[in-house]
């Protein structure tokens, strides 16, 4: 239970005694930290309910509240037009404030996020950074919270874009590169990455512009969803080494997935699904299409049906959602399943929520939700590009991130006693940090601009500042020499520490709240509103200088308290705290 829900409690049995339904006790923390630590807005809807002013429903409340004796509440008063603010007695607080541990709010439920999900053969590039970084965010976030949270990749990879390729190599004499390619072989496998990075965007603009080659491309990507041959062969050539480039990529970001599947994996579920699909009514025939209408009564707007299969016999984007919905059912039988994905495809989420959950492909109480993330752009406020005005490559981007961090460790004097390999090791995880928090700091559907000067600053609200931070608190506790992790003593609390102590005590909220709405900023936030409190505190009086002996315990210990919220709430974020710097 968390600190605002026990007091919630000893509000609600007011409420009730006052006749006043207790759903309205609902305590909070207060914005104005100098007014209260916490506040309750129930009197003024109470009022309206019982037809009286607010002003005497709070003091009914008040004058109840205070006629107990067992309440760990210290100050009761009532402000404006009958806010009720509320300040704790310091022990209670800090009890609240020593206790780290993450609330618990599933059993083990599994819930799927799909998010990465970039396509095979195409060269990843920052459009890839985004899903990646928050769904991973979500799926440490959820499975902290209990829930089994497996991330899945789900490559896109049975598109017209493999047909494109497959083609260009076929005209050009060189499928060999593909077919023969040894996938033990490193150098072959080098090869083909660098081929398909060159080959793919060739490819692809000269399908766009010439109709034939689009067509061919169209047909090619059909006979590999019959699994003709060379296409299938082909496809497994570059499915493996496009996967070797994400690994290498995602693992530089410390992004994780638990499932590596791809489109092309749910394609033998096609057809039987499509079949029921036809049998019990919800595809239709159309013009040789087959569709899925997901219009509702009362939309307010258009909604297109799904396709399930084009004229040519091909499958759509769509269709292999829906195959990879049913098989997800199947396997993991799941209580949500979220996506995190380009904001701009919300209608698709939306015709295919609509068309699973028209023919009970999901239960009824599964949550399908899709969890839009925005865009990085550059200043010129388009997605972010090279300074040629190409795409941007997410290995590029990251190698940019690390040696920016290495120039900023420079100029600030940081990390400058360390062998060559631990700065470097510093560097990455600086560098990393940047980019992971200045991308999760932002609202999810927000969009964004990529700034590295201004990600990669100490100071700020930045990924290199909380490090820092970290940083200083683990030197210092080094410096103490003592052990602050098992002491029972309690506490020191006065104005120096209590602010610090209502942070430690506010995390529960913040964590559901990131869970609530799927949205990593709010914990980003709460991590920087933490490292400046600390910065005060130690800023404000003596730790390693205090002569107190049970004071400057206390002290480091509060420190330390800090500290582990702090690293807690980086590890969920995905950012590695190094020892020093
Ligand atoms: N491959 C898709 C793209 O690049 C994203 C996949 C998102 N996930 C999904 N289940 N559709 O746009």
């Amino acid at each position: 239970m968390s600190i605002t829900d026990a007091l919630t409690l000893i509000l609600e049995d007011a409420f009730t005694a006052l006749d006043i339904p207790k759903d309205l006790a609902a305590v909070r923390f207060s914005d104005r930290a100098e007014i209260a630590q916490f506040q309750c807005n129930g009197a003024m809807p109470a009022a309206k309910h019982l037809g009286k002013n607010p002003r005497e429903i709070a003091q009914l409340i008040l004058d109840h509240v205070q006629a107990r004796t067992d309440t760990p509440i210290s100050e009761m008063s009532i402000a404006g037009p009958g806010f009720i603010n509320i300040f704790v007695k310091d022990e209670y607080l800090s009890s609240f404030a020593t206790d780290l541990s993450i609330p618990k709010l599933s059993h083990g439920e599994n819930v799927i996020l799909d998010y990465g999900g970039p396509n095979i053969a195409k060269p990843m590039h920052v459009g890839h950074l985004r899903t990646g970084i928050i769904g991973d965010t979500l799926r440490r976030i959820l499975k902290a919270a209990g829930f089994n949270a497996l991330g899945d990749i789900h490559l896109g990879d049975w598109g017209t874009h493999m047909g494109m390729l497959m083609m260009d190599y076929i005209h050009s004499n060189a499928a060999d590169i593909v077919t023969e390619c040894d996938l033990n072989n490193d150098s072959d496998v080098q090869r083909l990455f660098d081929d398909m990075a060159m080959r793919y965007p060739r490819a692809s603009a000269a399908a766009k512009e010439d109709e034939t080659l689009m067509a061919e491309a169209r047909a090619a990507t059909v006979k590999l969803q019959n699994k003709e041959e060379p296409f299938f062969t082909m496809f497994q050539k570059i499915r493996a080494v496009s996967m070797r480039g994400m690994e290498i990529n995602y693992g530089a970001l410390n992004v994780h997935f638990d499932l590596w599947k791809g489109e092309a994996d749910v394609h033998d579920l096609i057809a039987p699904m499509a079949e029921d699909l036809k049998d019990n009514g919800y595809a239709i025939e159309d013009d040789g299409a087959w569709i899925i209408p997901v219009e509702q009564n009362d939309d307010k707007k258009k909604y297109p049906p799904l396709i399930l299969y084009k004229r040519d016999g091909g499958v759509m984007y769509g269709t292999t959602d829906m195959a990879t919905i049913l098989e997800r059912v199947r396997d993991f039988d799941p209580a949500r399943i979220i996506y995190i994905v380009d904001q701009r495809q919300s209608l698709h989420f939306e015709q295919l929520f609509r068309a699973v959950r028209l023919s009970h492909i999901v239960r009824d109480d599964t949550e399908l939700s899709f969890a839009g993330v925005g865009t990085m752009n550059g200043t010129d406020g388009k997605p972010f590009k090279t300074r040629a005005g190409g795409v941007m490559r997410l290995a590029d981007m990251i190698d940019m991130a690390r040696k920016k961090a290495m120039e900023r460790l420079n100029e600030a004097d940081l990390a400058q006693d360390m062998s060559e390999n631990e700065r470097d090791d510093v560097a990455t995880k600086v560098g990393i940090a940047a980019l992971k928090f200045a991308d999760l700091q932002n609202q999810r559907h927000a969009d964004y601009v990529f700034d590295l000067d201004r990600m990669t600053n100490f100071e700020g609200k930045t990924g290199p500042y909380l490090l820092y931070q970290a940083v200083r608190i683990k030197s210092l506790l080094r410096k103490a020499e003592i052990n602050t992790e098992n002491s029972d003593d309690p506490l020191h609390v006065s104005d120096l520490e209590r602010p610090l102590l209502i942070l430690l005590a506010q995390f529960p909220e913040i964590f559901k709240l990131a869970i609530r709405n799927y949205t990593p900023h709010v914990l980003c936030d709460y991590a920087y509103i933490l490292a400046q409190g600390y910065s005060s505190f130690y800023g404000n009086c003596h730790i390693l200088s205090e002569e107190d002996d049970a004071l400057k315990n206390s002290r480091l210990a509060l420190s330390h308290l800090v500290l582990s919220r702090l690293e807690q709430v980086l590890n969920l974020l995905g950012i590695e705290t190094p020892e020093r710097m």
